[in-house]
């Protein structure tokens, strides 16, 4: 069992390091076009398994023979997000860096399942599909789990109840007009309506859209990467260990929800088959209208592209 991750940066090497230690592979390849940071950033996380208890080999290279025949690649590479930029102004930029690399990822990972985590995510994924030329349920995109898990933390911060109990899914695209569901969100069942004022909510809710540029904002000089690595790692692991889990995921959409030919974040079922199934829960007239808003903007975005 091999995973690949993309991109040595601070994503893609925060995943190599998760991946390491939950051991949820043999091999780990760390790919990126900087001479020397895979290497050494690999070798370094491989150093530390003696300490951490963990078998996984890290190998880092520039090229992509070592990747071959990997169960999973995680595509991280490409530019992160400054001060005052939204994810859609990395679009051409970055579009151009993933159509390269799944060119590489259809040469010697044919039968891989690709997690892309590259912004502007749901275009980024949708490259991936176009250019690897794989079946839509294996290519899928890192959004709603990470920017559920804002929530979720945004909720127990509020709450001091424990994120283990807090239940909720976001869906949409993965920018500012994102779709956290209250009509999904409880406390071990109690539905959240019950315990936050709705004033408090609707902060809540903004705080989550705007997630990841609250952290650009600290970092200046990049982006978020401890979450969304962990997130992008939960899926990687759905994937290997067969779980099944039902996680919002970037999906390639044929009719589900009302939308088609896009990618969005729905709720799926993921597995050793990747993307086994898109769920189709009820939603309100509300929550309808902006998944839909959220999607043709996605959408729009992938008609702009120059790939
Ligand atoms: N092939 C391989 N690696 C590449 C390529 C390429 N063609 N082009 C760029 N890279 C590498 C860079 O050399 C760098 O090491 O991608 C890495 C990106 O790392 P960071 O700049 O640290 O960015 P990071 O924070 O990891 O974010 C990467 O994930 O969350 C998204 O918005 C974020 O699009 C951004 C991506």
């Amino acid at each position: 069992m091999k995973i690949s991750v993309i991109g040595a940066g601070n994503v893609g090497a925060t995943c190599a390091q998760r991946v390491a230690e939950k051991e949820l592979a043999n091999e780990v390849v760390l790919v990126d076009i900087i001479d020397g940071v895979p290497q050494g950033k690999g070798l370094d996380m491989w150093e530390s398994a003696p300490v951490e208890g963990f078998d996984t080999r890290i190998i880092g290279t520039n090229g992509y023979e070592e990747t071959k025949d990997s169960s999973v690649v995680i595509i991280t590479a490409g530019l992160a997000r400054k001060p005052g930029m939204s994810r859609d102004d990395l679009r051409d930029s970055n579009a151009g860096i993933v159509k390269g690399i799944s060119e590489q990822v259809a040469k010697y990972s044919p039968n891989a399942k690709v997690i892309l985590v590259t912004n502007p995510l749901d275009v980024m994924t949708y490259v991936a599909f176009k250019t690897t030329g794989f079946k839509p349920q294996n290519v899928f995109g890192q959004a709603g789990v990470l920017d559920t898990a804002r929530y979720r933390t945004f909720l127990s911060m509020e709450l001091g109840i424990s994120v283990r109990d807090i239940q909720a899914m976001v869906l949409g695209g993965h920018g500012d007009d994102m779709v956290p569901l209250l009509s999904y969100t409880t406390v071990s069942g109690i539905p959240i309506t019950q315990l936050v004022p709705q004033e408090r909510l609707d902060e809540i809710v903004d705080r989550t859209r705007k997630g990841g540029g609250e952290i650009v904002k600290y970092l200046k000089t990049g982006s978020a990467y401890y979450a969304p690595s962990a997130a992008a790692v939960e899926m990687a692991e759905a994937v290997v260990r067969d779980k099944k889990r039902l996680l919002p995921c970037s999906a390639w959409l044929t009719g589900e929800f009302g939308i088609k030919d896009t990618y969005a974040g729905v709720p799926v079922i993921l597995g050793k088959d990747g993307v086994e199934k898109i769920v189709e829960i009820e939603l309100s007239n509300n929550e309808k209208a902006m998944l839909n808003a959220s999607a043709n903007s996605v959408k729009e975005n992938i008609a702009q592209l120059n790939i």
